[in-house]
């Protein structure tokens, strides 16, 4: 029966082409417009979606530009507290690309980690490490203390109390012609190891280096 039906189904020969087209014609219209609905429906998809990607993953593959910048003269410097000096870490953005950092001399009873020509002072980033509020030293305790949610670090940066998961970020120092420079911000473990810089809440103990990698073009400098 099905041999049958089969058979009884015209066949078209090249001479005939499809039927409902034309001459010459090699897709049905059907198929035409469904595979012209696909495209510009494609097309309309990614003129939403790529600027959107763009905008979001920009900032991602910025590539940072790595400055030094003069604070003082190497002299001017203590070692058992903190000077705070104000330093520029994003050109042409006015006073949101200033930040605050806490700076002393090198202590060598204190100061264990090894050292090289870019740790001879400590420069400490003012941001907790836990969600990024500014911290403030308080000299009468040797301390930082964060006013959001109670962190509190020890004399080198290190978390004495609260929720930071790490110590404070520092930067690179270098002294050049006499005068103490500023350069790019690292992040530290709890052992004072160096790592390429992260965001805050961002732990570098353990597994946390291998679960927040740095940025892919973050530009690495020495010992990060
Ligand atoms: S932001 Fe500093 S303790 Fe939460």
């Amino acid at each position: 029966m099905a041999d049958r039906r089969r058979q009884q189904k015209p066949k078209l020969t090249e001479d005939q082409g499809m039927p409902g087209a034309f001459e010459g014609e090699t897709v049905t219209r059907r198929r035409a417009v469904t595979s012209s609905a696909h495209i510009f429906g494609g097309i309309a998809a990614a003129a939403f979606t790529l600027p959107a990607l763009g905008f979001a993953m920009g900032p991602v593959f910025e590539k940072a530009e790595v400055g030094w910048e003069q604070v003082g003269a190497a002299g001017s410097f203590p070692m058992d507290t903190y000077l705070p000096k104000v330093i520029t870490v994003s050109d042409g953005v006015g006073e949101i690309g200033r930040t605050t950092v806490y700076m002393r001399a090198r202590n060598p009873q204190l100061d264990t980690e090894p050292e090289d020509e870019f740790n001879q002072f400590v420069a400490l980033s003012h941001r907790c490490m836990h969600l990024g509020c500014p911290i403030r030293y308080v000299d009468a305790s040797s301390r930082f203390i964060c006013p959001c949610h109670g962190g509190v670090y020890g004399f080198r940066g290190e978390v004495t109390g609260g929720p930071p998961v790490r110590p404070l970020d520092r930067f690179y120092t270098r002294v050049r012609a006499g005068q103490v420079e500023v350069g790019p911000r690292y992040s530290v473990n709890s052992e004072f190891q160096r790592y390429s810089p992260r965001d805050p809440a961002q732990p570098l103990d353990g597994i946390g280096p291998y679960l927040y990698p740095s940025r892919p073009t973050i530009r690495k400098f020495p010992n990060t």
